[in-house]
């Protein structure tokens, strides 16, 4: 994975490298709570087809989680302290906004605190209804990508 190809958002700080523009991007939908979310890092697509992943698992904190977007999909990778990764939508089920990722051992969405399990995606805390919806991926190389 070349950081060449890849712009990093980490906690309001801009990492954007040079020919990999960082779009901003809305944390949330209509129904945001004004600068309550963690805005996603963003994974451009390669040029030639082939993929170079989502996330490396060394990025992702044990019991923890990294947003991202892939190809215009907001993502949510959650790895255990055992190292199981997991990925979802993160886009809440509730209203739409985009998940801020693991905090105390559930997947949050700040804009109206809703809850998520970090293995299975199952409602924790509504008000959301539905679960986030899994996203297939698989471990290659140290990169999890989609399966
Ligand atoms: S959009 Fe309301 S809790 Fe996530």
């Amino acid at each position: 994975m070349s950081p060449s190809r890849r712009g990093i958002l980490q906690t309001g700080a801009v990492i954007a490298v040079a020919g990999a523009a960082a779009p901003l991007l809305a944390a949330c939908g209509n129904d945001q709570t004004e600068g309550a979310a963690t805005e996603p890092t963003t994974t451009p697509a390669a040029k030639d087809g082939a993929s170079e992943g989502i996330v490396a698992v060394a990025d992702i904190p044990a019991d923890g989680s990294v947003v991202k977007i892939v190809d215009d999909r907001k993502i949510v990778v959650t790895k255990s302290a055992a190292g199981q990764v997991n990925a979802f939508s993160a886009v809440c089920t509730h209203s739409g906004c985009t998940v801020k990722g693991v905090e105390a051992g559930s997947i949050l969405c700040v804009c109206h605190g809703s809850q998520f399990n970090p293995v299975t995606g199952a409602v924790v805390q509504g008000p959301a209804q539905s679960p986030l919806a899994a996203i297939p991926v698989q471990v290659r190389n140290g990169i999890v990508d989609f399966a």
